[in-house]
């Protein structure tokens, strides 16, 4: 007899290692459909003008916290956007402070709102080598950005020619490589002996470049790292799938307008925070690994960074019927594409 199968699970509240909030009229706008089933989330530095001081973090803390809906609890974890010109003390403070909980390397170019990013990292030493000395962990976008390199090769170039020398020279920096979309970036993780842990998207585990180009361009399923071959996918899919404490969460839900989307050069970027979790569960259920769902979700994240585990649940459910989201959600700043993974999902997050 094949046992019953699951179809209610209670996990640890979880957290995202990886969001994009914004700003204004979209930060109002999105800010919900992560409160509403995040408690914490990692949140990313690339406005314009980017979060370089710790001032500039304390302003936007300030500003995420007056858009979160009443009564939601959410705990913004922020970071300083790395630039040549980082103040090594300014870093130090403001993690000492508690504020700061990394700081974000975008090798400059490498996506949106990154022009301002590193170009030498020789510049950027003095400040890494502080934060090895504290243990503030540095999050990297892990592409290079050379125009000889093909953009289907930049993650793997990356951990060849800047991640691999950088982490040799200060192995006590802990380095989270986000967003990792190959399986040569699950490969460097795994092969690592400590301070290297890997953020994993939840549309990367679900599509693969097709998505993006068979039958038409598709510029909702367009986002940086873009997604790679269906070989990387299923690397992706083993290595959250497996409970392994160094990957966890990082959606990366990044909403653009849709006219910035659909257009003759879109950005970059898709917005998951409002079906994460139902994602999720769909993907962790077709992998039998439901019972790993909240090692990815709720407790390798926090392990990593240092922070204590969620004392609040949640409850998914999975129903008869197709869960539905909207396709598209309107905020102050305009409308956005809800990211579709192309399957009807049936689990719910139990509100
Ligand atoms: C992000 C954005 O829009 O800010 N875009 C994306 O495709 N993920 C930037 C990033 O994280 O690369
Ligand atoms: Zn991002």
């Amino acid at each position: 007899m094949s046992p019953q199968p699951i179809t209610e699970l209670t996990i640890r509240r979880p957290d995202d290692w990886h969001l994009h909030l914004r700003d204004g009229g979209m930060l109002k706008g999105v800010i919900g459909d992560t409160s509403r089933h995040f408690a914490r989330a990692i949140i990313m530095p690339n406005l314009v003008p980017p979060v370089v001081t710790t001032a500039d973090a304390t302003a936007y803390r300030e500003r995420i916290m007056a858009a979160l809906p009443k009564g939601d609890r959410f705990e913004p974890l922020m970071t300083l956007y790395l630039t040549e010109g980082t103040n090594p003390d300014d870093v130090e403070a403001g993690h000492a402070s508690g504020l700061i909980r990394a700081v974000k390397l975008y090798p400059a170019g490498a996506t949106t709102n990154s022009h301002g990013g590193v170009r030498n990292f020789e510049n950027a030493m003095p400040v890494l080598e502080r934060m090895a000395r504290i243990g503030l962990p540095l999050c990297v976008h892990g592409e290079v950005t050379t125009p000889e390199v093909d953009i289907f090769d930049r993650e793997a170039v990356f951990i060849e020619t800047v991640l691999d020398p950088l982490r040799a020279r200060l192995p006590e920096l802990k380095v989270t490589m986000e967003h990792v979309t190959t399986k040569d970036g699950i490969d460097y993780i795994k092969a690592s002996k400590g301070n290297l842990a890997g953020s994993i998207t939840t549309h990367h585990l679900i599509i693969n470049r097709n998505a993006i180009l068979v039958g038409g361009i598709r510029p909702h399923y367009y986002c940086l790292p873009v997604a790679k071959r269906e070989l990387h996918r299923l690397a992706l899919r083993a290595a959250a799938t497996s409970g392994d404490a160094r990957f966890f969460l990082g959606t990366d839900s990044a909403p653009h307008v849709d006219p910035l989307k659909e257009c003759a050069c879109g950005c970059a970027g898709i917005y998951t925070s409002i079906n994460t979790m139902s994602c999720l569960a769909h993907v962790f259920e077709q992998e039998n690994a439901l019972d790993r769902l909240e090692a990815f979700t709720s407790l390798n994240g926090p392990a990593w960074y240092g922070l204590p585990v969620n004392d609040e649940t949640i409850t998914l459910r999975k129903q008869a019927d197709a869960v539905t989201f909207p396709e598209k959600i309107e905020t102050e700043a305009g409308t956005v594409t809800v990211f579709d993974p192309m399957f009807p999902l049936h689990w719910q997050v139990q509100t």
